[in-house]
């Protein structure tokens, strides 16, 4: 089988510079939901139809797997088709779907290819209450498709037809080939038609079949924001039903955004208005809690994210207690339960099991040990403009508060560094390190007393 995406369209009701295809659901071009769907079906082939800006849709998503045929200009459906022909195989069959339909699912399309066995032309249609703007199915006195009449091109009897023509479908490839050497431009629209192949199909005594995909909205298009949101909470809705089905609790699931690949362990729950991007895993009991953003993070078992926290590019060990209002940037690596409070930022640094930074804290490219207590207002001043230093911290260390770690930058095991300390040189193992103006009081100081006017 082979796959034909047509893509060429310009999506001028988007009414932004980025091409229709590329525009996002879940993160992810439209384009790329489709070819995902063509993959998964072990497509021999896949040629992608591009058109008007299209070079970025190119650059963007090109693959050592996929053809591109330019169509400039666009006259059609058909017209799109007929730029692949080049990378198509006679003998092969060839599936046609467009790049602005990205939901359609994979097994709706083996069905169709099943349907199709071949030899045969497949239809993959659905029944409408308003079949406004499709293209119209017609069948003969036996329900035998005989033809697609596009609404512009339809007598009003035909547009009270409510069975319509998705787009997609499945045709052997020399078949496809001659017939659209066939198809003229002789209509309301001046454009060569893809769906004047079914008549033809007839014509030629070639078997004409139909199959419903599994879920309407598997076959919308996108040609605006609005429908481009309405396919966003579809796609979001069926992420958060299969995480359901997989047994995460869903505190609500019309609240919960997954822009790439989760994955759960046994008894995770999430609350409301969490993000999750790029590949995420979330160990057995782990709690995420309201607002928080997790983007490419492995969350080991019991640990719980408290709310309002971004965990990015993150590896957490068990029972760690991250939030609220904590943000671990990339290259942050926590043991077992480690305990990030509010506004602690961690970044490219290991905290090693049962180590805490509990209160406004800034730790980057820092080395933790074990059971280090990091006290509120400590940072580490890794950057002095220019070069990044790193700061190690050996276990069963105690930080005092505000305290700087000027790097690089040793404290030695058990060391208490007192609070308030600028640490610029390595701080001995088990011993007080402080560096701090001595106090004094003035005994005779009196407050200043307000002027009489
Ligand atoms: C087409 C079908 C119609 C069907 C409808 C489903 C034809 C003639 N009509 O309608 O029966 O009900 O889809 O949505 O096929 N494209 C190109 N190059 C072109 C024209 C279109 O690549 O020259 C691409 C578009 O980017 C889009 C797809 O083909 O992805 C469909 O084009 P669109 O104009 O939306 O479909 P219609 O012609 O309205
Ligand atoms: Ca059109």
């Amino acid at each position: 089988m082979e796959v034909v995406i047509l893509a060429a369209g310009q999506g001028k009701r988007m009414r932004s510079v980025l091409p229709k295809v590329l525009q996002p659901i879940a993160g992810k071009p439209m384009l790329g939901h489709v070819l995902s769907a063509a993959r998964a079906l072990d497509a021999g082939r896949i040629c992608v139809v591009y058109g008007h800006g299209g070079e970025v849709v190119r650059e963007r998503l090109d693959a050592d797997d996929l053809a591109w045929a330019r169509q400039e200009p666009q006259l059609g459906t058909g017209h799109a088709v007929q730029q692949a022909l080049p990378h198509l195989t006679d003998g092969e069959s060839a599936m046609v779907l467009y790049g602005d339909v990205p939901l359609i699912g994979e097994p709706t399309l083996r069905r169709l290819a099943e349907a199709a066995g071949g030899s045969r032309l497949a239809l993959l249609t659905i029944a409408l209450d308003d079949p406004t703007g499709y293209g119209r199915i017609l069948r003969d006195d036996a329900g035998r498709v005989s033809r697609i009449v596009e609404e512009k091109d339809a007598s009003a009897d035909e547009r009270e037809v409510r069975e319509v023509n998705t787009g997609i479908l499945v045709a052997p490839v020399a078949a496809l080939r001659d017939w659209l050497g066939r198809i003229g431009n002789d209509n309301a629209q001046g454009e060569y038609y893809l769906t004047d192949i079914i008549g033809l199909a007839v014509a030629d005594g070639v078997e004409v079949v139909t199959v419903q995909p599994d879920a309407v909205w598997e076959t919308l298009g996108v040609n605006s924001k609005r429908q481009l949101a309405e396919l966003e909470r579809v796609h979001q809705r069926n992420i958060a039903e299969r995480l359901l089905d997989e047994g995460v609790t869903l505190i609500d699931p019309a609240r919960i955004d997954v822009r790439g690949e989760l994955t759960c362990g046994r008894d995770v729950e999430i609350d409301a208005n969490c993000v999750f991007e790029g590949r995420v895993e979330l160990g057995d009991g782990v709690r995420i809690g309201a607002n928080c953003v997790i983007r490419n993070a492995r969350i080991g078992a019991g640990t719980r994210v408290s709310p309002f926290s971004l965990v990015e590019q993150t590896t957490a060990g068990g029972d760690c207690l991250i939030g609220p209002y904590a943000r671990t940037r990339p290259g942050t690596v926590l043991g077992n339960r480690v305990q990030l409070g509010n506004f602690v930022e961690v970044k490219n640094s290991n905290i090693a099991d049962g180590s805490k930074a509990n209160h406004l804290a800034y730790v980057g490219d820092a080395d933790v040990g074990e059971r280090v207590n990091i006290g509120a207002g400590t940072i580490t001043c890794n950057y002095d403009g220019v070069n990044k230093y790193r700061t190690v911290i050996e276990d069963d260390v105690f930080i005092g508060s505000d305290t700087q770690l000027v790097a690089p930058v040793r404290v030695g095991r058990g060391a208490t560094v007192g609070a308030g300390t600028t640490l610029t040189k390595d701080a001995p193992a088990e011993q007080l390190t402080v560096s701090r103006a001595k106090q004094f009081s003035i005994s005779s100081w009196k407050k200043p007393e307000k002027l009489p006017r």
